[in-house]
Formats: structure tokens, sequence, C-alpha cells
């Protein structure tokens, strides 16, 4: 699970477990991952033909399509004038076909397989929420019509505050996430193919693919983990993980629309049944958060009737360097081991295509947008940005200097607090739970070494190299990282 606050919106209908991988298997095709990117691709492979194993190291949707915001959309903030920017107009155009033909996608597979997922239609909204955002929402409307969105411009918008610009998008569509994927594992599962949840990967030499408990000898392989997790491409060197907060609030008026502001910090407003669900105060993973789950209490409460917070959650998604999610072969010229990833925050929408690019691939079918998207290609545009985040990772590298011990001994820590304390071995991560006991870890990513530091939003240790995340104790609950933090004695 990717939070550790408490649970998200969506996660409740997650349902029974379905069985691990036990024992050695062939299957024309391994999906690791059970998220949007990994059951939409093992549906669609499945539906050509080929049999799938899905092994998903928790359970189905329980990673960040599981802890979102729920809009597929091809109206994404002001993602259009990003890549025009970086890229230029074809690219942008090419990323609008893209997402367009996805939400149709989900609405195809939610009709065909019967998925029962609360979908409903509703307009897209990009709004301005200051004065000071409206040259980038009028921005974003001309390169929204320009790459052939059939947008509109509207400050009638469902808000309860003023709104000084807008863009609208009709006929998007809100659904319930989980419900969704575990749909989608529903039809992958049965005739030939199969959903195993329990089964974390933990090795894959060639085309086979270990966990634990089991083996699965393949044709081919798609990584779709969220974060690449296999230790080639250098993933982690090209992409920054940012972490966003969510609430769920009971109101007397939800809104209809699926708005975000462009401003930072962004409002992002969904609605499901009677709840409002606001998003926003991002950050990079490692990086403080002030108080984000208060902050956007404060914002509903200001502008809705709210009768109770429901849900707190969060998550993090990459973005590349670039600014263009990678899909293709995990490294250049593979064709047995490919990967999706960098949805910069959309990844419903742009997982989705990302699964069509994917089976694609997988099949030797032409696609127009392999070259667009590939991992592999080179943004010149953008590489003194690439450089600009490697010299700041190179920074945290000599992370003793970066966060100097804050107490020698953990004996007036007061609950739920945290600090760092210095031992023999280095730094050390020390926090007090509610019931007064002591939780230590080394402080040292076992990434590739930067040093963590306490989110006490998530109460977890978060690396601002490449995001890897920490339980209390230790545990990997995102990587990059695959192996704990060590435990190290409380003083
Ligand atoms: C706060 C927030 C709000 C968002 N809201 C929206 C939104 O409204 N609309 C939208 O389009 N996008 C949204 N997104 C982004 C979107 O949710 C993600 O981009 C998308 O869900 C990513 O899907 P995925 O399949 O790549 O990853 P995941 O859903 O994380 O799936 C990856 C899976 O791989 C599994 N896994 C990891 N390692 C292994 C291993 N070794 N072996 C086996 N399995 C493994 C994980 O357990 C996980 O289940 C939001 C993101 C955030 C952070
Ligand atoms: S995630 Fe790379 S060093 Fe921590």
């Amino acid at each position: 699970m990717t939070t550790t606050a408490d649970q998200s919106l969506w996660l409740a209908a997650l349902g029974t477990p379905r069985p691990p991988l036990t024992g050695e298997h062939t299957y024309d095709v391994a999906v690791v991952g059970g998220g949007i990117t990994g059951l939409t691709t093992a549906l669609l492979l499945k539906r050509r033909g080929l049999s799938v194993v899905v092994l998903e190291a928790d359970r189905v949707a329980s990673g960040v399509s599981g802890n979102n915001t729920a809009k597929v959309t091809a109206l994404q903030s002001t993602v259009y004038s990003q890549i025009r920017r970086t890229h230029g107009l074809a690219a942008a155009t090419d990323y609008a076909t893209a997402s367009q033909a996805a939400v149709a996608q989900v609405a195809d597979l939610v009709k065909l397989e019967g998925i029962e997922c609360d979908l409903r239609r509703a307009p897209a909204v990009t709004y301005a929420y200051t004065e000071s955002e409206v040259q980038d929402v009028d921005h974003e409307l001309i390169t929204a019509r320009q790459v052939g969105l059939p947008v509109r411009a509207s400050v009638d918008v469902d808000l309860p505050f003023e709104v000084h610009a807008a863009i609208r998008l009709d006929d998007q569509i809100a659904l319930h996430p989980v419900k969704y994927l575990q749909g989608l594992a529903n039809a992958v599962d049965g005739g030939g193919s199969r959903v195993c949840e329990h089964s974390r990967v933990i090795d894959v030499t060639g085309t086979r693919a270990s966990t634990e408990d089991g083996h699965v000898n393949a044709s081919q392989i798609v990584i779709a983990t969220h974060f690449p997790t296999l230790d080639r491409g250098l993933y982690f060197a090209r992409m920054e993980l940012t972490r966003a907060y969510c609430i769920a609030a009971r109101v007397s008026r939800p809104p209809e629309s699926l708005a975000i502001s462009t401003g930072s910090p962004s409002w992002s407003v969904a609605a499901h049944g009677d709840k409002l669900i606001l998003a926003g105060q991002s950050h990079p993973t490692g990086k403080p958060a002030v108080e984000p789950f208060r902050r956007l209490e404060d914002f509903a409460r200001r502008h809705w009737q709210v009768e109770e917070i429901t849900h707190r959650w969060s998550a993090q998604d990459p973005t590349s360097y670039d600014h263009l999610p990678m899909i293709g072969s995990y490294t250049p010229g593979s064709d047995t081991l490919f990967t999706a990833t960098g949805y910069m925050k959309w990844g419903l929408t742009s997982g989705t295509f990302a699964a069509s690019l994917l089976a694609d691939l997988v099949t030797s079918k032409p696609n127009d947008l392999a070259e667009r998207f590939s991992p592999h290609r080179l943004s010149l545009k953008s590489l003194p940005e690439l450089v600009k985040k490697n010299a700041e990772v190179a920074v945290e590298f000599v992370g003793d200097r970066v966060i100097p011990a804050d107490a020698t001994s953990s004996e007036n820590l007061p609950p739920d607090h945290a600090h760092v304390i210095r031992d023999g071995l280095g730094k050390t991560g020390v926090y007090r739970d509610a019931d007064g006991q002591l939780h230590a870890v080394s402080l040292r990513c076992t990434h590739l070494g930067c040093l963590v530091r306490f989110n006490a939003a998530e109460r977890s240790w978060d690396c601002p190299c490449h995001g890897s995340r920490f339980d209390i104790d230790g545990e990997v609950l995102e990587g990059p990282a695959t192996k704990p933090l060590p435990k190290r004695d409380p003083r």
C-alpha cells in the first residue's frame, strides 16, 4: 500500500484476495504489477489471443491506481502547454490524440466487460483560482484547441468560489478506480490467463520472472510496477517523484465537474456520491510537507458545508525529465522486456494508452506513437533540467551534512514525533508512536545511499533522491528501493 494515512476512499472495495503464484508455469506474457497499466495491458493481450499472467506484489489496485482522484480525462491542467514548450505542437497533438482514445477505451472496456464501477460522464475543467493563473489558463485554451480538443472557455463552473478563467472539456469520465481495476482483473482471469496477488517479483532473468514461491517462463515480460523496479535502464536518474495529498468530505452539494487549478498550490476537485474529493499540496518526495491534510481541510471548509472529513490519503507519481510518459522497451532494442511510467499524475488516462502501445509492441504491431513515447528518446531541450536534477541528487549523496542530528537521545521525544540522532553507525531516525514505543532505523536509503527524511503526514521515511519510501520500521513502501532500512537500537 502506498499510504499509511487514513486510507483512500477507494480501497475498501478491494474484496477477496486472489491466490498467489506457486510452482513453475509458462505463459505467453508475464505482466508484473496489477495497477491500471498492468491490468489493461494484460486484458488487451488476452483479447488478442495470448495467455497472460499478472503478478501483483500486494493487492490489485492497491498502488497509486487505488489512491488517486479518479478522473479519466484528456484535459489535464496545463499539460499541453508544457509538452508543446518541451517537444513542440506535434508531440502535444500526439498526447491529445492518445488521451482522447484512452478515455474512449475505458468506456469501451467498462461496456464490453460489464464492469460495475460507478462510471459517470462529467465535464473536466482547468481553472484559474487567482488572477495570476489566468494567463496559463488562456494559453492552455489556445494550445488545447490547436491539438484538436473540443474545449471551450467558460467561467460557469459548479464550484462554490470565484473562478477567474476556465477551460471545459465535456464528456470525460469519473469512476471508482478500484472497482474498475477489479473488473479488469476479473476479465483477465480465466481461459488460460490468470491474476496472482501477494506475488512480488524478486528476480527477472531473461524472460523468467520469479517470486518467493513460484516462477513464470514467458516469451515477453511487461514491467508495470509504476516505478520500473529492475536495476537496469537508469530510470531513477531520469524521473522525479512528486507526492500529493487527498481528502474526501461529506458535503451537501458535491460538484459534478472534475476540476483542477493551474497555480501553486493547485486545488484539484472531484466527487463521488455525496463526497467531495479535494487534492493538492504536491511536493517532491522526501522534501517537507507542511500539514498538507490540514490545509486541504481548511480549503474544503472555507468553500463547502462540510459535514465530515471521511478519508485522508496520499500517493506519488513520477514525471520524466522531459515531461512525456516513457512507454516501450525496458532497455534500448529489447523485444522481450517492456515498461511504462512517468504519467505526471494522469495515469488513469496515460496508463490506458500506454497499455494499447505496449500491447502493440508485444505483438509486433506497428504503432505511430512508439518513437514519441520511447523511454530511450533524447530531448536536448530538457537536458539542462536533467543535469540540474542530478546535481541536486549529488548534494543529497553527501548526506551527513544535509541532515544534522537534532538530539543525542530519544528520552524526551514526544509521542507521534520523530528525530535524528547520531550513533557510532551514522545517522539514526527514531520515531515514538502513540503508545510510547520507539522505532529506530538507519537513515541511509537502501537504493543508492541518500539520507531519508521523516514525512509527518504519512509517518514514513521518504528519500529525496529518487522517491523510495519506508515505514517506521524500515519496510519498503515504494521503490525504487527493494530492501528495508536496517533497524537500529533506539536510544
Ligand atoms: C494524489 C494523486 C492523484 C491522482 N489522480 C489522478 C486522476 O484523477 N486521474 C489520473 O488519470 N491519474 C491520477 N493520478 C495518477 C495515477 O493514479 C497513476 O499515474 C496511475 O495509477 C499509475 O498506474 P500504474 O499502473 O503505473 O501504477 P500502480 O497503480 O502503482 O501499479 C503498480 C503495481 O505494481 C505493484 N508492484 C510493484 N513492485 C512489484 C513487484 N516487484 N512485483 C509485483 N508487483 C509489483 C504494486 O504493488 C502496484 O500495485 C494521481 C496520482 C496521485 C499521486
Ligand atoms: S531512492 Fe535512490 S537513493 Fe533513495
